[in-house]
């Protein structure tokens, strides 16, 4: 009996000993697609080091910024490819599935989008012939090389009625199937998704799944519900969240995790509307060196919490994307109060994994 287990308790440690460490991409590949969110200095190589992080781990990327409608159609009759052309080329050179955001939002919008010269809101049918355009072209242009778009981004307030939007104060509910409708023309095997911040919230949840349920029962292709989950330690309450990636589950779409970041310090406000900005305050920066061990812990925990709820739901998730890639790359260093230090990504300013990682990575 002794030597049975003796020899047991060798084996254990040669199974442990022998588990080789492993990239995130490993990790989950029986789960659910780990991508992240990539921004123009990663693709174009000059940041070498945050590129290397983004290839090894993930397979999947979506662009942090480089096809918002301002950067990608500045003008009506001009549009710019080339950082979107070159984050397209990224994901092609290394396998991943390549998203792309966002072709609908009132945020970082083109400011000649919905107006007129006199800077009046245009007239229905032309914001149906520019959506028409926008969409027709980038979407065409990158047929069969992006597989998935976010089509359009926080279109519902947290009580779940509709944002006024100029998109929305020009042609109402419409422009939610119309955008659908136009980006399924311009590429037919494309998945689409709607996704939103603040997805926990009980109206904008019972909001969206009567909302994909209609267009799905339209005939409207829509494949999956973004829940972006910008977090901090107090929010969203986790059992609200999770309730809601089920209420999405319900409708037959996928839920896609499309732009997880966890903020450390003091927050200020909940959600993550994007014009929601407070001025600089040192008491709201406390550790602009380090973060202190407790509050490491408590972020990890969390974070150790977040991906237990993935992993049990993998069945309904399709991918779970972090916003950045290492902290020093984070918009919350700058959201929702400007200039912190913030810590709110998989893997640290010398992009070094997180502790919560490890237990995946077999790397401790
Ligand atoms: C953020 C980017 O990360 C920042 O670089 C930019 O200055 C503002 O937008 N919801 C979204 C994302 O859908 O596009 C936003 O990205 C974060 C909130």
């Amino acid at each position: 009996m002794k030597k049975t287990l003796t020899l047991l308790a060798a084996s254990l440690v040669m199974v442990s000993c022998s588990a080789e460490p492993r990239t995130l991409k490993d990790a989950f590949k029986d789960k659910f697609l780990i991508g992240v969110a990539v921004n123009q200095w990663q693709c174009s190589g000059e940041d070498s080091l945050g590129a290397a992080t983004a290839k090894k781990h993930f397979n999947s990327i979506v662009a942090e910024n480089v096809m918002k409608c301002e950067e990608i159609h500045p003008e009506e009759n001009r549009y710019f490819w080339d950082d979107a052309d070159r984050f397209v080329k990224f994901g092609e050179d290394n396998n991943m599935f390549i998203i792309g955001h966002c072709l609908v939002w009132h945020s970082q919008l083109a400011p000649w989008f919905c107006k007129d010269s006199l800077g009046n809101l245009v007239d229905a049918q032309t914001l149906r012939d520019r959506l028409r355009d926008h969409i027709h072209t980038i979407v065409g242009r990158y047929k069969g090389r992006i597989q998935g778009w976010d089509v359009v981004n926080e279109a519902i307030e947290d009580n779940g009625d509709y944002r006024n939007s100029d998109f929305y104060k020009i042609l109402g509910e419409e422009f939610i199937p119309l955008a659908f409708q136009y980006a399924h023309e311009a590429d037919p095997d494309a998945e689409l998704y709607i996704n939103d911040y603040s997805m926990n919230n009980a109206g904008k949840r019972d909001r969206y799944v009567k909302l994909v349920n209609d267009m799905k029962s339209k005939g409207i292709r829509i494949d999956a519900i973004g829940m972006q989950s910008h977090m901090g330690l107090d929010y969203p309450n986790l059992s609200d969240y999770e309730n809601s990636l089920k209420a999405f589950a319900s409708t037959g779409c996928k839920v896609m995790i499309t732009e997880l970041d966890m903020g450390a310090l003091p927050s200020v406000n909940r959600g993550a509307n994007v014009a929601d900005k407070v001025a600089y305050q040192k008491e709201l920066n406390p550790y602009p060196e380090k973060l202190p061990d407790d509050v490491s812990a408590q972020w990890n925990n969390r974070m150790d919490s977040l991906m237990n709820i993935y992993l049990r739901n993998a069945d309904v998730i399709s991918r779970v994307t972090a916003w950045g890639v290492s902290d020093g790359d984070s918009w919350r260093n700058d959201w929702p109060v400007r200039g912190r230090h913030e810590y709110p990504l998989f893997f640290d300013r010398n992009y070094n994994p997180k502790p919560f990682l490890h237990k995946y990575l077999n790397d401790k």
